[in-house]
């Protein structure tokens, strides 16, 4: 342990924890770990309380009457088709964090899972991968989503297509995110052969992703932003006074796709600093 000049604990407070060398955090990392949750939580409830006392701070200090565009209980048949968006949202999320926690498990006690070869099944590198990428898609799933949710809830009518899309858009994602979960499973337990870079995973870390897949992804997120740019476009792109927000919201949401595109300029044999640069 390299222990600050003068000090009996090191540069990083002792960190990281490990008692068989000594490295046990000091009272000073506890006592102020502790302290800045309190003054965190302290600080956020004077934030709400200042705001929900005194009207003239925050947003709507107008006293205008904001008619909300979405009612309960009145969903259209295009926002109910985003539903399964959400669930599949929080799957993503819920599988994300079981297979962290194997992650960790992995980290902590490689030789067994209580008992059990998990390692046989569930190799680590694919725990670590699937910890990846299910953030990377749950992530995409719910700008998807909440994109077309407020692109529709812009207009008070709903054009008789947008339902059909949404549900094209759910059988697309549901395709590429299971395929690529699935063909980087099949890669990792060298079952693909040489489709491993197409199908199963290139192994860059956040584009683990098998090749094949990440065109698809590319070509659904860019008919997602056709369908939020039909979406929008009739009466608000053309009204003065929303059209600088929805030129925005669109520009955002292209940068999307757009910023995923760079992931295609390698192949499986480029060196490593170009493809991290
Ligand atoms: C209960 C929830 C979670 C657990 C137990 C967990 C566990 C872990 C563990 C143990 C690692 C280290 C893996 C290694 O060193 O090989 C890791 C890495 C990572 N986790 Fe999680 N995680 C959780 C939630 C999340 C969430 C919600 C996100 C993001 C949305 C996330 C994003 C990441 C990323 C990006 C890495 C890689 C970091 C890097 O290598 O630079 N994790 N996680």
């Amino acid at each position: 342990m390299t222990n600050r000049p003068g000090e009996n604990y090191s540069y990083t407070n002792n960190f990281p924890y490990d008692p068989s060398v000594g490295n046990t955090p000091i009272p000073g990392a506890l006592l102020w770990s502790a302290l800045s949750l309190i003054v965190l939580l302290a600080g956020i409830a004077i934030v709400l309380l200042m705001f929900g006392k005194f009207d003239y701070l925050g947003w709507i200090s107008t006293r205008q009457h904001v008619h909300p565009h979405l009612l309960p209980g009145q969903a259209s048949a295009g926002q109910l088709a985003l539903v399964k968006f959400f669930v599949v949202m929080a799957l993503l999320f819920l599988m994300q964090t079981l297979v962290g926690g194997a992650v960790a498990h992995y980290r902590a006690d490689p030789g067994s899972f209580y008992g059990f070869q998990l390692e046989g099944l569930f190799p680590s590198n694919l725990m670590r991968t699937w910890h990846l990428q299910t953030a990377v898609f749950w992530i995409a799933t719910a700008y998807v989503a909440a994109a077309l949710f407020l692109g529709r809830s812009l207009r008070k009518d709903e054009p008789g297509w947008f339902a059909g899309w949404v549900h094209l858009l759910f059988g697309a994602f549901i395709v590429v995110i299971g395929g690529s979960l699935l063909g980087e499973w099949a890669g990792i337990s060298q079952m693909l052969g040489q489709w491993w870079f197409w199908l199963g995973n290139q192994r860059w870390e956040y584009l683990e992703l098998g090749r094949l897949w990440q065109y698809l992804l590319i070509v659904g997120l860019l008919v997602w932003f056709a369908i939020l740019v039909k979406l929008v476009q009739p009466h608000i792109l053309s009204e003065p006074s929303t059209k600088l927000l929805v030129s925005l919201f669109l520009l955002a949401s292209l940068a999307i796709p757009v910023f995923y595109i760079p992931a295609l300029f390698f192949g499986a044999k480029t060196n490593f600093t170009v493809v991290d640069t």
